[in-house]
């Protein structure tokens, strides 16, 4: 059985984190309204804390896209939950928890760049670089971490994990 083992990112170090990242993207936007959007499921936690960090009113939406890993590089993904906000000429923020082959943050902004946002950001707390398909620029990111699979804030494991304050790797049990 596969369970949580060795923490590979701490609460606090987290913490930190998503208080630098906060600051920047506070500057770059200068108190213009954002929306931030997160990418379900696994974004909610990163995007809850990133939102409360960030010292200027903020919208929040969210989507839910799956992703076919299949021979197709290019990456189809379908729209389970759409947003509700119409972002036309809006300055939009793409927070994910983790890039891994870039399939999913690639479609989404292929998505979302149709709606002509005045701007599409991306703000990412991991990034799995080894692993990357499809080449996707990140403006924001929060660690660099290896070629292994991790869960908890927010990323699961069979749906397990996402509850755990900490980014940890799986160990056989
Ligand atoms: P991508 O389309 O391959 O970039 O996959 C991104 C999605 O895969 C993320 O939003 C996660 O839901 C999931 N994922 C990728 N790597 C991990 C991991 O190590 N742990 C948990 N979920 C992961
Ligand atoms: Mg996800």
């Amino acid at each position: 059985m596969m369970v949580p083992g060795k923490v590979l990112i701490s609460e606090k170090e987290i913490k930190k984190k998503v208080r630098e990242l906060a600051k920047k993207v506070s500057l770059y936007y200068k108190g213009e309204d954002v929306i931030m959007i997160g990418v379900l499921k696994g974004a909610f936690v990163f995007l809850s804390d990133l939102m409360r960090a960030v010292k200027f009113p903020v919208k929040v939406d969210f989507m839910a896209v799956k992703s076919y890993k299949g021979t197709e590089t290019t990456g189809e993904v379908n729209i389970l939950l759409d947003l509700r906000e119409d972002i036309e000429g809006k300055d939009v923020l793409i927070v994910e928890d983790i890039v891994d082959t870039g399939i999913t943050l690639n479609a989404v902004k292929r998505i979302l760049e149709k709606r002509k946002p005045k701007s599409l950001r991306i703000c990412a707390l991991l990034d799995k670089k080894e692993r990357r398909v499809v080449d996707v620029k990140v403006d924001y990111i929060g660690f660099a971490i290896p070629n292994k699979f991790v869960v908890g804030y927010g990323l699961d494991f069979e749906e397990k994990y996402r509850n755990l304050p900490y980014v940890s790797l799986l160990k056989d049990e």
